[in-house]
């Protein structure tokens, strides 16, 4: 395998199999090194910059934590912070950060803007979320499938992704499940399935370990793991709620879904950030207004149960960002 040095990261088809449990192999090596406080800084100097056209919390303290445990600099650009595609387009401002950084990390809405940073700068680009993926989420979700199912090759896990199937999770993790070839069950109003042309011809949406079904008890029965994410995605019109609480309530992870599964190891997997209480202004509003008391998309109780993987997938952004950094901006061969 070639290093992945000097390398982009637009979305997890960018990267091979085998690249990919590279960098699991990395993160776990770079998270025992910090429990241990054995860690050793592999990009001292480089300075990375941080644009966000959307807001963040795992993402941007991943990318700011990783940088700073190994030695590099960040800028973060919010929205209305610079010029950068407003006053001045993307290619010009690209061009100007190629001078000044080692890699840019781009969270925002379109996936062109991402391919301009890359061709424009010349320096490694990293997908921190767009309306179409979120690669850097995926890959801390197969750290934690991996570390909750150590007995378990990732090829031999069996996963299913219920509610909003269009969104860049459900793409990102359509996109794992073709690469690594595990097993994944797409459950959601066919409405809700992904358009054909979405994704890469390379790893088309109708595959042959990718199940679809709009039944709940047919989708979840006897997988390892299921994946929800929130029912509207950051940059989606609010307006929207009515509908998709209509459609995709049937899809919330609730005891009855879980014992669907006849797995009692069930353990259920969710990006974050979650509407499970009020205890939020979004989940307040939302509670209130359509009447619910548990739950968007996953109850309270199965949010607090310890089937709940999601606080150890947050913590794996941070190993999972910082060995895509390390990988891309470091010279050296580690672990290779
Ligand atoms: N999961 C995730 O990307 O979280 P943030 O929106 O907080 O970065
Ligand atoms: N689908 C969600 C993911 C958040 C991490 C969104 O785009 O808002």
């Amino acid at each position: 395998m070639k290093t992945l040095y000097q390398k982009s990261c637009l979305k997890l088809s960018d990267f091979t199999s085998k690249e990919i449990f590279y960098l699991i192999k990395l993160s776990k090596f770079l998270k025992t090194n910090k429990k241990n406080k054995k860690e050793k800084k592999y990009i001292k100097g480089k300075n990375i910059a941080l644009i966000f056209e959307k807001p963040s919390t795992r993402t941007r303290c991943a990318f700011e934590v990783a940088a700073y445990d190994q030695g590099a600099h960040t800028t973060y650009i919010g929205p209305n912070d610079t010029h950068i595609g407003y006053k001045e387009s993307i290619e010009d401002s690209a061009k100007v950060l190629g001078t000044m950084y080692d890699g840019i990390q781009y969270r925002g809405y379109s996936d062109s803007i991402l391919t301009d940073l890359k061709n424009y700068s010349k320096i490694p680009v990293w997908n921190g979320l767009t309306d179409k993926f979120h690669p850097t989420q995926i890959l801390a979700d197969l750290l934690t499938i991996k570390e909750t199912f150590p007995e378990k090759l990732l090829k031999t896990i069996h996963c299913a992704y219920v509610g909003d199937a269009q969104n860049n999770i459900a793409n990102s993790l359509i996109e794992a499940a073709n690469i690594i070839n595990f097993k994944l069950n797409i459950i959601s109003p066919t409405s809700y399935w992904p358009q054909k042309q979405y994704l890469s011809n390379k790893y088309p949406v109708y595959n042959k370990n990718i199940f679809y079904t709009s039944n709940v008890q047919e989708g979840v029965k006897n997988v390892d793991c299921i994946y929800t994410d929130v029912w509207v995605s950051l940059g989606e019109n609010k307006d929207i709620w009515k509908k998709r609480i209509k459609e995709l309530y049937p899809y919330q992870v609730n005891e009855k879904m879980i014992d669907l599964t006849n797995n009692p190891n069930i353990k259920i997997l969710h990006c974050l950030p979650a509407l499970h209480n009020k205890k939020s202004v979004i989940g307040f509003k939302i509670h209130n207004k359509f009447n619910i008391y548990n739950g968007l998309e996953i109850t309270d109780n199965i949010f607090n149960s310890c089937i709940n993987l999601s606080f150890q997938q947050s913590e794996n952004r941070l190993h999972t960002i910082k060995a895509l950094l390390v990988s891309c901006l470091s010279k050296e061969k580690i672990l290779y």
